[in-house]
């Protein structure tokens, strides 16, 4: 083996031990384009009618940075009280949940299963392909009121990209956080805020 061969393998080694199997690697998300911001704010609105129609990847990815992604080198697409940065968005979707890491735009698994009954008690949620919930962490130094207040940021966010992008959306006050805790595995720091449902119309 040459010198050149064992540094590609070890390379490839190394990502294949620090990325799971099952994690998906997204992207890289468009952050140009899209509708007029006027348009957009004219179309915004919630709509259950949810199609069970998966999201692709490159759609996924630009959601996700449009959501709570990195617009400058460690500061975000929305702001939070005191730079705090304390919300993390997890993806449940049929074929497992995962939590967002924007910084290396990757979804980490933390469930294998089809968690949609546990994100929401309405019957659209369990249909549509993906819900997002956002989860404070209390580690770091944030409060729960901020933590709320900081979930309407994202969501309007969320609002936007959709009525560009030709998705439907709406926001969620109502789910189970113990049921939600239990299937993403969240542990004592971590609060569910807000969930919000995406996907096609019907
Ligand atoms: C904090 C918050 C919580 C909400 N929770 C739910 C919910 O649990 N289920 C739901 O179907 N809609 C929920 N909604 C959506 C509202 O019902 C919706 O925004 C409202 O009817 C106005 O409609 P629009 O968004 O089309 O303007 C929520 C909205 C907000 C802001």
């Amino acid at each position: 083996m040459t010198k050149r061969t064992f540094s590609i393998s070890l390379l490839l080694l190394t990502f294949a031990i620090t990325m799971a199997a099952q994690d998906i690697q997204l992207p890289k998300p468009k952050t140009t384009g899209g509708m007029p911001l006027m348009e957009a704010l004219s179309k915004r609105q919630s709509n259950r009618d949810f199609s069970d129609k998966e999201l692709d990847n490159q759609t996924l990815s630009d959601l996700l940075w449009a959501a709570w992604g990195y617009n400058r080198p460690d500061k975000r697409t929305a702001p939070s009280s005191r730079n705090k940065q304390e919300l993390e968005l997890y993806v449940v979707m049929k074929n497992g949940s995962y939590l967002y890491d924007a910084q290396n735009n990757l979804l980490k698994q933390v469930s294998n299963q089809d968690n949609r009954k546990a994100a929401g008690m309405q019957p659209f949620v369990s249909v549509a392909p993906v819900n997002i919930i956002f989860v404070a962490d209390k580690s770091k130094g944030s409060d729960l009121e901020s933590s709320h207040t900081n979930s309407g940021f994202i969501s309007q966010n969320i609002y936007l990209f959709c009525a560009s992008e030709g998705l439907i959306t709406v926001v969620r006050g109502m789910f189970d956080a113990k049921a939600l805790t239990t299937a993403l595995s969240l542990n004592e720091n971590q609060v569910p805020i807000l969930a919000q449902t995406v996907g096609y119309k019907k």
